[in-house]
């Protein structure tokens, strides 16, 4: 069974577009793969941000992710800084890291073009991510099992980055002691935000919460942009070009989006019409969620005992790798151990 780990940032509460453009694929991983389920919240610091509001933020990402689907007895779910070892081997990884490739990464040029001063973590980010993936490779026995990692589009370039790292490290201390972590891609949709523009994304208020209440969902639903082709009511329609029918997609069974597709192509339906079926879909996915997100919440405490035990499992498994990255690299041993 290969090891699938992956990670999210603590941004708060999920919004439509995480859980259809990744925590609905890590739900179903779980059925074949064991999973390792990570809030980066040593990533968030990367990033300016408000650090009272960091621990609110990391509780309530794991809540949607457990509200979701992720199941503690299935997979792995824990908080990064809970595992310090993700640091450790971060900085050892700093010194196999060629800083030209840090300096390529598309994301950290983006990133550090908005800001005034640039942090060196915002440059090691991507070794930060690479440590965390490799640093649970089961065993070190040579080919034992492929780490496989889920990415999104934007992510391939870090992943090779990783790949790299670990192969610099094997090539340096012990050969094919981490695995190269593959890509593991899957056909999600790329849902934009409400406004049909920009990504989904918080900061910039174009998204539906997981967590909001059947007539908060109507509410942003009901203005969202579509074809912008389809001016009045009897124009036709091309759902390839509609961003609701890639939310369709996403909640609707098959032979919904169909009908929705026929309906729009021939103007039989209007915008509104088609927002109604796809309102009404969402709402039967994710009320369950929103009711155990609610059973979550009422007992904050239960909630970090479950992520007490998944960074326990996690540490582990991180232990030992440490344990075998130090003695490679000649580190001397303190005391018995
Ligand atoms: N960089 C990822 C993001 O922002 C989060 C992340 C951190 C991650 N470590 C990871 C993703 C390891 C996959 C594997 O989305």
């Amino acid at each position: 069974m290969a090891r699938v780990f992956s990670g999210i940032q603590p941004s708060g509460e999920l919004h439509i577009g995480n859980y259809l453009g990744a925590v609905k694929n890590w739900v179903r991983l779980q059925d074949a793969h064991e999973c390792i389920y990570c809030v980066v919240d040593l990533h968030a610091i990367t990033q300016p941000y408000d650090p009272a509001g960091l621990a609110q933020r990391t509780h309530d990402m794991a809540v949607g992710l457990l509200a979701a689907g992720i199941d503690p007895a299935r997979a792995t779910l824990f908080v990064q800084s809970h595992v310090a070892e993700h640091s450790e081997l971060s900085w050892i990884l700093t010194t196999v890291t060629p800083l030209g490739e840090l300096e390529r990464q598309t994301q950290y040029k983006d990133k550090a073009q908005r800001q005034e001063s640039v942090p060196a973590g915002l440059l090691a980010y991507p070794v930060l991510q690479a440590a965390d993936i490799i640093i649970y490779k089961a065993d070190a026995v040579p080919l034992y099992h492929a780490t496989l990692v889920p990415v999104g589009e934007d992510q391939v370039q870090h992943l090779e980055l990783m790949r790299e790292i670990a192969r610099r490290w094997n090539s340096r201390y012990a050969a094919e002691f981490f695995p190269e972590p593959q890509p593991l891609l899957t056909a999600t949709k790329r849902v934009l935000g409400l406004d049909g523009q920009a990504k989904m994304s918080k900061s910039l208020g174009n998204t539906i919460g997981l967590l909001e209440s059947p007539e908060a969902i109507w509410e942003k639903l009901k203005p969202a942009a579509t074809d912008p082709a389809r001016v009045t009511r009897k124009d036709p329609g091309n759902p390839e070009l509609c961003n609701v029918f890639t939310i369709h997609q996403g909640f609707s069974p098959p032979e919904v989006q169909a009908e929705v597709a026929q309906k729009c192509r021939t103007a039989g339906w209007g915008c509104l019409d088609c927002k109604r079926v796809l309102a009404d879909h969402m709402i039967a996915e994710l009320t369950p969620i929103r009711e155990r997100a609610a059973e979550l919440n009422a007992n904050p405490v239960g909630v970090r005992t479950l992520l007490r035990e998944g960074a326990d499992r996690a540490r582990a498994i991180a232990r030992r790798t440490l344990h075998g990255v130090r003695r490679h690299m000649g580190f001397l041993k303190a005391g018995e151990d």
